[in-house]
């Protein structure tokens, strides 16, 4: 199976398999950074399929105070909010490592999202991220980077978003051109509802994910499209 764009790609049995196996894979990435560079620049993903992987990263052994973490995007919810990605990975990580508190880079999404774009720029500005963590949706977006969307042309490093169809409608997302830049790009794919968007990036549609160029895509059996299960 040929992803478009794609540097490798692996397929696990099962989304706890595929956790696992990316959380060794971060940890490798974040040795070999910080071995080399002396920090780990890690932007998170949301959703719920990087949720296991975030609960496997705890037990590797990660020298967490030279990780800096951002995210891939926020939902414009108020602090705390349990929806946010930033709940998901606080409850699912950040709650169970020593990473510093200052090491943690959240989006201020609860500004509203042209405010907290604007800000969150600043913060990345000169950071070159070393991996970025990916999922994609049912309709093929990436981070907060939704099809026929203006913000998912837009050429700045961060964007607001509105009008998202995935609730809520107003977002912040790092633009396709800074998860590009970032030297490791790295998708988390599970479930069978993925798989008509998977087909179509097959078929080559073009679709937000299917723009991140040279990532590793990590699927689960059940995401596979049926045409290339049967083979696999
Ligand atoms: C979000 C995410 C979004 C997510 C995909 C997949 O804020 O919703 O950033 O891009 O990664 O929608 O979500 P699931 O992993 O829950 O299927």
């Amino acid at each position: 199976m040929e992803m478009p764009n794609a540097q490798a790609m692996f397929v696990h049995d099962d989304p706890m398999l595929l956790g696992a196996a990316v959380a060794e894979r971060i940890f490798r990435l974040a040795d070999e950074a910080i071995a080399e560079r002396g920090v780990f620049h890690l932007a998170l993903a949301g959703g719920e399929t990087p949720r296991r992987c975030y609960e496997q990263l705890r037990h590797h052994a990660i020298d967490w105070p030279h990780v800096q973490i951002y995210f891939g995007d926020e939902r414009c919810l108020p602090n705390g909010d349990a929806n946010r990605n930033d709940s998901m990975a606080r409850a699912a990580l950040f709650d169970h490592i020593a990473l510093p508190v200052g090491n943690i880079h959240c989006i201020q999404a609860e500004l509203g999202a042209a405010d907290a774009a604007a800000r969150y720029m600043m913060v990345l500005n000169g950071i070159v991220l070393d991996l970025v963590l990916l999922g994609m949706g049912e309709d093929g977006h990436t981070a907060s980077l939704f099809p026929d969307n203006p913000a998912t042309l837009s050429a700045d490093a961060v964007v607001p978003v509105y009008q998202a169809p995935k609730p809520p409608s107003e977002r912040v997302s790092l633009g396709l051109n800074t998860l590009n830049a970032a030297r490791e790009k790295l998708f988390l794919v599970a479930g069978e509802g993925k798989r008509g968007a998977l087909e179509q990036i097959l078929l080559g549609v073009t679709l937000p994910a299917s723009q991140i160029i040279n990532a590793e895509w990590h699927l689960d059996r059940a995401a596979l499209p049926i045409s290339i299960s049967r083979r696999a």
